[in-house]
């Protein structure tokens, strides 16, 4: 099978790592891709929002399955691009129709999604710049802190959590009224704030069944002990230790199947992944946030623990016949460290030389804001490579990933020395 993965960050070497792994891989394109995908495929020049030009590689080099990574391609309806050409519409894209992709294109259209399906998440209610006054008095009905989440797209950064009522007005002003996020925030959701541990839950489906892959904890913030600005996130830890059997069975019955049954029931066809974001409070899970695709970096956690063949896996959701495939997992733990570049989140030089790869030979270096110039791999964006190592417990995947990164360097290089500590 000749198969094309979007996309360019750590998640999409994963993927790329993962399908190079299996002998029905024929031939394997990445678009755009980065120095690590490179060392294992065929990097295509093509952004992933270039529906055109994705059809001309996709044809050209006869792909017969698409991968989608990121949210942007599929909350634009990529895979609708596909299905209604006549070129394309009988290679298999893995990712949902854009009404599905709306779980992650509308926070407004998710909570209606809960709400209807009886999924269990934070009180709300959603305003725009017409009844930016009703939203005040909402607030003034709420404890703090304040969630305020602007309803589109906005890069990870569309959420304000804050502790002060007059600032929680007045940034809801600015949302609605100054366009603080742009088109994203033309609509603003105010949530119940959810006190507890956060872990996401990755589920796969074919539209018909579904298949839950291991948990994973995300570490979003750049300081240690969870502080400073949101990032796409600075490491993962999969299993999740307090997820025990019992809670992870709450989870498959008061989440996961009322979102699969949701989806069959609004009549949103959905061949992909769905990352649900949750929350612990007390004994109970609780919705954050659907997403579309796998997390990043999540998923250079969690797809080393899968042993089963990942070419089976995508043929059989795009066969809908996901319910015949055993998922092996590895038993190990896996973690994830992120390096990434001095000022991230915010400006941040590139171009930096990154050295020492060929000796973290005890972990898998993902590469994530990094690619190739002039025969030497140099930094290119914020988040630079993700250092994945097995341990029998968490405790010893960290530390090897650690002492892997001993061994590479680049300029202002920064990463987060307390994956795990809140565990
Ligand atoms: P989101 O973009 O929806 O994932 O939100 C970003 C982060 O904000 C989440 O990972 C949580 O840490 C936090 N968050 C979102 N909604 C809530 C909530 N209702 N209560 C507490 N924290 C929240
Ligand atoms: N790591 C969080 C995300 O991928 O959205």
């Amino acid at each position: 099978m000749n198969i094309l993965v979007l996309g360019s960050g750590g998640r999409e070497h994963t993927f790329a790592w993962k399908l190079a792994q299996s002998n029905r891989c024929k031939a394997l394109f990445v678009a755009p891709g980065n120095s690590g995908t490179e060392a294992i495929a065929t990097n295509l020049n093509i952004g992933v929002t270039d529906f055109e030009a994705i059809k001309t590689a996709v044809i050209h080099n006869k792909i017969d399955l698409v991968v989608v990574g990121p949210e942007d391609p599929l909350v634009q309806g990529i895979h609708d691009f596909f299905l209604q050409d006549d070129l394309l519409k009988n290679v298999p894209v893995i990712g949902p129709q854009k009404a599905a992709a709306e779980l992650e294109g509308s926070k407004e259209f998710a909570k209606e999604f809960m709400m209807r399906h009886n999924i269990p998440t934070a009180a709300y209610e959603s305003f725009t710049r017409d009844n930016v006054e009703e939203g005040y008095k909402f607030l003034e009905t709420l404890q703090a802190p304040y969630v305020l989440k602007a309803d589109g797209l906005a890069a990870g950064k569309g959420v304000l959590i804050l502790n002060d009522l007059k600032e929680a007005k007045s940034e809801l002003k600015s949302m609605l009224v100054d366009a603080k996020f742009g088109e994203a925030s033309t609509k603003v959701v105010i949530e119940e704030f959810l006190d507890g541990i956060e872990l996401s839950c990755f589920v796969l489906t074919d539209g018909k069944d579904y298949k839950i892959l291991p948990t994973a904890k995300d570490y979003k913030r750049i300081g240690e002990g969870d502080t400073g600005l949101n990032t796409g996130g600075m490491g993962a830890v999969s299993p999740v230790p307090f997820a025990t059997k019992a809670f992870l069975d709450r989870i498959e019955t008061e989440v996961v199947k009322p979102t699969v049954e949701g989806l069959k029931k609004d009549n949103l066809p959905y061949v992909g992944f769905i990352f649900i974001g949750l929350i612990k409070v007390g004994d109970d899970p609780k919705v954050i946030e659907y997403n579309v695709r796998m997390g990043d970096p999540e998923t250079e956690a969690v797809l080393p623990r899968l042993k089963t063949d990942l070419v089976d896996i995508f043929e059989a959701m795009a066969n809908q016949t996901l319910s015949k495939i055993d998922m092996d997992i590895d038993d190990r733990a896996a973690t994830t460290v992120m390096l990434v570049s001095g000022g991230y989140p915010e400006a941040y030089e590139k171009g930096k030389e990154i050295s020492g790869m060929e000796k973290a030979t005890d972990s898998i270096v993902f590469h994530a804001g990094a690619k190739l110039h002039d025969g030497k791999v140099v930094t290119s964006g914020g988040r630079v490579m993700a250092v994945t190592s097995y341990g029998n417990t968490y405790q010893e995947a960290i530390k090897k990933s650690y002492q892997s990164i001993e061994n590479l360097h680049f300029d202002k290089m920064y990463y987060r020395k307390d994956i795990g500590f809140d565990l």
